[in-house]
């Protein structure tokens, strides 16, 4: 068992893996700038909750105090990525090494060494102070989780459509199945195994395709409207450098994720 603190516990991947390591029998602490209320679906019952922020430092030395391996599932959204990302991965690396923490795991997204889109900027120079010698740090790249593709369809509800993006593929996974490779990575003892490690779900599928799955599961009348997705992420995507089939995992299909009703 370790002691295992999750950054970003409270978000949609952190969740997943605070609830897969309490499931091991780690001991198991959650950071984010909020507390969850125990009754909110925030809450992972067996967890202990502190409130630390990343990018100021406030609470990170005593959250850091003790932890054996760190889980980075932070996000930042519009212009806090870049500081969330890049101030954040330094103050934690930095607090990490100095509170002698064995092993960081950091999750971030296939393609973000691949990109010139903002956000995925900000990932890759997360990637890269974590990949100061301080610490010894895996990378779990992975694909889209399936909410985040729903997501994208979903942006056309206010015109009464699904969104579909021409010429993308997808290949998205359950959090789920994200957060038993995470935990996985946290209880690696082999060797010397690779720093990076790509990770992506069962089936890569046109977003045309996912969006009619979506459709028929959900009975909307809505139609799918197909667009195309400018900028550098639009090109990212249709380059299919967010695919990575030779690291699909045995999970839940998007299908199944659908039908199950699945949040998670
Ligand atoms: N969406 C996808 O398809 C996808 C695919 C592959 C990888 N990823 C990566 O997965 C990671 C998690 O994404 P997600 O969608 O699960 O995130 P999310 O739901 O937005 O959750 C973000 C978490 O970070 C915490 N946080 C934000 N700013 C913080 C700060 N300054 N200090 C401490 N905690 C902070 C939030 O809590 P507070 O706000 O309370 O602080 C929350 O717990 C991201 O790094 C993303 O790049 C996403």
């Amino acid at each position: 068992m370790s002691r295992v603190l999750v950054v970003g516990g409270t978000g949609l991947a952190g969740r997943a893996v605070t609830a897969e390591a309490v499931e091991r029998g780690h001991d198991v602490v959650v950071a984010a700038r909020r507390v969850p209320d125990d009754d909110s679906d925030q809450y992972v019952t067996g967890a202990t909750y502190v409130t630390a922020d990343i990018v100021t430092g406030d609470g990170l030395e005593e959250a850091l105090d003790g932890v054996d391996v760190l889980v980075d599932t932070s996000n930042g959204v519009g212009k806090q990525a870049a500081n969330v990302f890049a101030t954040g991965a330094q103050n934690l690396v930095h607090t990490a090494a100095r509170f002698g923490v064995r092993r960081a795991v950091l999750l971030s997204i296939v393609g973000a060494d691949q990109s010139a889109y903002a956000y995925y900027r900000a990932k890759a120079a997360q990637e890269r102070a974590y990949l100061e010698p301080a610490l010894d740090t895996r990378i779990v790249r992975a694909t889209q989780f399936h909410d985040f593709v729903t997501a994208i369809f979903d942006r056309g509800r206010p015109l009464g459509a699904l969104l579909s993006p021409t010429g993308t593929r997808f290949q998205p996974i359950a959090v789920s199945d994200v957060a038993r490779v995470l935990v996985d990575v946290v209880e690696d003892e082999s060797g010397e195994p690779d720093r990076v490690i790509h990770v992506g779900g069962p089936r890569v599928e046109s977003a045309r395709s996912l969006a009619e799955q979506h459709k028929r599961a959900s009975g909307s009348r809505r139609f799918i409207l197909p667009i195309r997705l400018g900028g550098a992420l639009g090109s990212t995507w249709r380059a299919g450098r967010n695919l990575v089939p030779e690291h699909a995992v045995d999970g839940v299909g998007y299908g199944t994720w659908l039908e199950s009703g699945a949040r998670a």
